[in-house]
């Protein structure tokens, strides 16, 4: 295994493990990397303070760009992604006691998206780098990185009770939001741009078949609502509901019963109810960290940027970046080019941004602000008919929710 042909003893006792890549956090995008750069021939250890069945319990996103899905596919974990994910042409947008299609058939011809549930990917993937006799080491502690400015950074961690450190060439921040990797770059290098909404987003994982084929994003006076699925038997739900909500205010008979008052605003729709299998309470917000790299420490993922969930964005984001980042270190390792490294935060940005916009555009669009007055509602209302009856403004919505191609 990996870390054991690379295990040596430090000077000072403790045990220095060497890769070439070291990768913070085992959710979607560091797993990913550690994949694709093996593909390469490259070496990394990822390191996660969860354990592995925490990680491939964790209920997320759940909507794959066809980028996603092609990239995931050519690096060989698209087996049951291509069996088990549904393919969608289209979703809903309901407001005003009616139903408007966006069919990405007409408006963006050949493109669709893949309903798949993230925590199915990062089993695909851990299972993948498992195989390729990779180490991912769950359930690490004390995780810190230094000399990211330095030709040779390394990450100390505690692991079964053992102080190591991991002596690497490079580090990757894919620890998400709340991780140490953002933090272990000096004060005042990075800048900081961020959006607190005034709502957060209830999730709710059912056992319940799908009312509807698509998609539904359901704007309503009580708030918004969505109504997603799994599989053919289990269903995701989203409630607009406030800002650091207790999840305790919500048992499962409100959380229908609101659902349902969302959801059956068209004729003839009945939301089906089933036993509920999982719920929490996630924070909306936006925020980018810039630039996604200091010295040779690389943020990849949730750890440099958040999007409101809306635009179902945030997956997406986290696996461009790494398709950047292996391209980048690619060149690195093959001949000395530094030039996809340098250019990796401004090439990642670049998508990052218009997510940025189109997730809170699509927030906008659906949710109930408490400081509305009527003047905002009016104007919120025509821009959901606009965006309903305009071929210009639908198709934006469209190439935009299925992913634009930027690099
Ligand atoms: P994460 O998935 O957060 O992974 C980071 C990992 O690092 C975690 O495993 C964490 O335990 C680990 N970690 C943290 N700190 C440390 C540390 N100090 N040391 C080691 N490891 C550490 N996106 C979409 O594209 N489509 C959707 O439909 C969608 N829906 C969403 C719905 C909800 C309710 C939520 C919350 C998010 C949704 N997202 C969606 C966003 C998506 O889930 C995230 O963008 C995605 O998880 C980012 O992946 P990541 O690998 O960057 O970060
Ligand atoms: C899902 C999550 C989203 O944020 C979204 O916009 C659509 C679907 C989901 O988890 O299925």
């Amino acid at each position: 295994m990996t870390v054991a042909i690379h295990f040596r003893l430090a000077r000072r006792g403790a045990r220095v493990v060497r890769t070439q890549v070291g990768i913070v956090g085992a959710g979607p995008a560091g797993l990913l990397l550690s994949h694709l750069l093996q593909l390469r021939g490259i070496d990394s250890v990822v390191l996660e303070i969860r354990s592995r069945d925490y990680v491939e319990q964790r209920v997320r996103a759940g909507v794959l760009e066809q980028g996603t899905v092609d990239t995931l596919v050519a690096s060989g974990v698209g087996e049951r992604l291509l069996r088990e994910g549904m393919v969608h042409h289209g979703i809903e947008l309901r407001f005003g006691g009616a139903r408007h299609r966006i069919a990405f058939e007409r408006l963006v011809p050949g493109r669709a998206i893949t309903v798949y549930g993230q925590q199915e990917v990062v089993k695909d993937l851990i299972e993948a780098l498992l195989k390729a006799g990779r180490e991912v080491l769950f359930e690490v502690s004390d995780v810190t990185i230094r000399g990211a400015d330095t030709a040779r950074p390394q990450i100390g961690f505690t692991h079964r009770g053992r102080g190591l450190e991991l002596d690497c060439d490079f580090v990757a921040g894919c620890d998400g939001f709340h991780g140490v990797s953002r933090d272990a770059i000096p004060p005042g290098v990075l800048r900081y741009f961020e959006k607190e909404y005034p709502f957060a987003w209830l999730g709710v994982l059912a056992r319940v078949a799908p009312s509807s084929q698509e998609l539904i994003y359901s704007s309503t006076d009580r708030g918004f609502a969505l109504h997603s699925m799994r599989t053919p038997q289990v269903c995701r739900f989203y409630l607009q509901v406030r800002a650091r909500e207790d999840i305790a205010n919500w048992p499962d008979e409100r959380v229908w019963s609101e659902l349902k008052a969302r959801l059956e605003t068209v004729p003839g729709f009945t939301l089906a109810t089933g036993p509920v299998l999982e719920k929490g309470v996630a924070a909306v917000r936006s925020f980018v960290a810039e630039p996604m790299q200091y010295g040779r420490l690389y943020l990849a993922g949730d750890a440099a940027h958040i999007v409101p969930p809306t635009g179902a964005k945030g997956l997406n984001l986290a696996v461009n970046d790494v398709r950047v980042l292996t391209e980048a270190l690619s060149a690195w390792y093959r001949g000395g080019d530094t030039s996809l490294l340098e250019a990796y935060s401004a090439t990642c940005l670049r998508r990052v941004w218009r997510a940025q916009h189109f997730s809170w555009w699509m927030t906008a669009l659906m949710h109930r602000f408490d400081d509305y007055d009527e003047f905002d509602l009016r104007l919120q209302r025509s821009y959901q008919e606009y965006v309903a009856r305009s071929e210009a403004a639908a198709t934006s919505l469209a190439e935009n929710y299925v992913g634009l191609s930027l690099s």
